[in-house]
C-alpha cells in the first residue's frame, strides 16, 4: 500500500545542460536546487557527450543540497521520480541510471516523466499549502521550449492531448538560431528579449508562415531573417551593431505574432478560456505582455509559471510523479530513457 497521506517526491531531472533535483511534499514544493554547465558557452550550443559529463560531476552534489533544503531525511522519500525523455539521450541515461540506484537502494518505487508533461504540471507546484492559484481543468497550454512549440488541451493531471505542434524549429530554437546569425552567444532568447526593449517592434518586417490549422513553423521564418541580415551587411557592414535593438524587437515581435495567432485560435476552437503557458520561452517579456493582453481582451483566465519554473526544473518532474505516485504508476528497473517522446502516446 503507498503511504497517501504523507506523499514525498524526489524529482530528478537531466534531460539537457541542467542537472535539477527537487523535493515535493503533497504537492508543496520545499526543494528545487538546479547546477547548470557554463561548458557549452564557448561552443554556442549544447554539446551532448559535454552535457553527460557534467550531469555525472553534479548530480549527487544536487541531489545531496535538495535533500538538505527540503529538511527531510532519505527514508521519508515516497519515490523518484525521474525525466525518462524528450532530451539528450546521454544526458538522460545519468538521471535514469540515478533514479533507479536511488530507487533500489533505497527501497522505493521508481517513476517515470515526460519532460513535456512536467512542463505543463509545473503550474500545480504549491509554494505553501493554502496556494489554490492553479489551473482548472480542462485549460489550453501553450507549451514554448528549446525543444518544442506546442498547444495542449490539458484534461486532467495525466489527460492531455496535444492539438498542435511545430512542424519543424520549436520558438525558442528560432529564439536561439536568429540570436546567432546577429552575434549573440547561446542560448540567445533571453538576449534578444533584453535588447528588444530598447527597440522599435514595427521597425523590420519578416513573412510569417501560413501553416494550416493550429500547427506551427518557425524554419522558413529563421531563414528569411538569415536573407534579410545578409542583404543588408552587403550594403552597410555595420547594419547590426547600428540595429541591433530594432532587428531583436522585430523578430521578437513577429515570432510572438505567430505564436499568439494559433492560441487564439486554439481558444476560439475549443471555447475554453483558462490559458496557460510553460517551456523557456515564456520567460519571455515580449510574450507574456501580449497574453496579458490577450486575457484582458478575451477575459481569458491566465496562468503564467513563476521564473523557476519555465525552464528545465525537477520542480515539475517532482509534482508530475506526485500524481502519478497516486495512481500507483511506478516502472521497474528494466526501463530506460528516450530521447523522443510526445504527450499523446503516454
Ligand atoms: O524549456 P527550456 O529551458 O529548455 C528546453 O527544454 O528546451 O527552454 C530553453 C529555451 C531556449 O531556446 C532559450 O533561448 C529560450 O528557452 N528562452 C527564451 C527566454 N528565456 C529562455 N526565449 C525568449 N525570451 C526569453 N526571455
Amino acid at each position: 500500500m503507498n503511504n497517501q497521506e504523507n506523499i514525498v517526491i524526489l524529482g530528478i531531472e537531466s534531460s539537457c545542460d541542467d542537472t535539477s533535483a527537487a523535493v515535493i511534499q503533497n504537492g508543496v514544493i520545499r526543494s528545487n536546487e538546479v547546477a547548470g554547465q557554463a561548458v557549452h558557452k564557448a561552443y554556442g550550443g549544447v554539446v551532448p557527450e559535454l552535457a553527460s559529463r557534467a550531469h555525472q560531476q553534479n548530480i549527487i552534489p544536487v541531489v545531496d543540497q535538495a535533500i538538505k533544503k527540503a529538511q527531510i531525511s532519505r527514508d521519508e522519500i515516497s519515490a523518484i521520480a525521474f525525466t525518462r525523455g524528450p532530451g539528450l539521450l546521454g544526458s538522460l541515461l545519468v538521471g535514469t541510471s540515478f533514479a533507479k540506484g536511488f530507487a533500489l537502494a533505497s527501497g522505493i518505487p521508481l517513476i517515470e516523466i515526460n519532460h513535456l508533461q512536467g512542463h505543463v504540471l509545473a503550474h500545480f507546484i504549491k509554494e505553501n499549502e493554502n496556494d489554490e492559484s492553479q489551473p482548472q481543468f480542462p485549460f489550453l497550454c501553450l507549451l514554448v521550449s528549446g525543444g518544442n512549440s506546442q498547444i495542449i488541451i490539458v484534461r486532467d493531471y495525466l489527460d492531455m492531448e496535444v492539438i498542435g505542434q511545430t512542424i519543424d524549429d520549436a520558438a525558442g530554437e528560432a529564439f536561439d538560431k536568429c540570436a546567432k546569425v546577429i552575434g549573440l552567444p547561446y542560448p540567445g532568447g533571453p538576449l534578444i528579449d533584453k535588447l528588444a526593449k530598447e527597440g522599435n517592434p514595427e521597425a523590420f518586417k519578416f513573412s510569417e508562415p501560413k501553416i494550416p490549422g493550429l500547427d506551427y513553423s518557425f524554419s522558413g521564418l529563421k531563414t528569411s531573417f538569415l536573407y534579410f541580415i545578409r542583404d543588408n551587411i552587403k550594403d552597410n557592414p555595420d547594419f547590426v551593431e547600428e540595429n541591433k535593438s530594432d532587428i531583436c524587437a522585430s523578430i521578437q515581435h513577429t515570432i510572438i505574432k505567430v505564436l499568439m495567432a494559433k492560441l487564439k485560435r486554439a481558444a476560439k476552437e475549443t471555447g475554453i478560456k483558462e490559458i496557460a503557458v510553460a517551456g523557456g520561452v515564456s520567460a519571455n517579456s515580449g510574450l507574456r505582455e501580449a497574453l496579458q493582453e490577450e486575457a484582458e481582451k478575451r477575459e481569458w483566465k491566465l496562468h503564467i509559471p513563476k521564473f523557476d519554473y519555465t525552464t528545465d526544473n525537477a520542480a515539475m518532474i517532482a509534482i508530475t510523479g506526485y500524481y502519478k505516485y497516486q495512481k500507483g504508476e511506478f516502472v521497474g528497473q528494466d526501463v530506460a530513457p528516450f530521447a523522443r517522446m510526445v504527450i499523446n502516446n503516454d
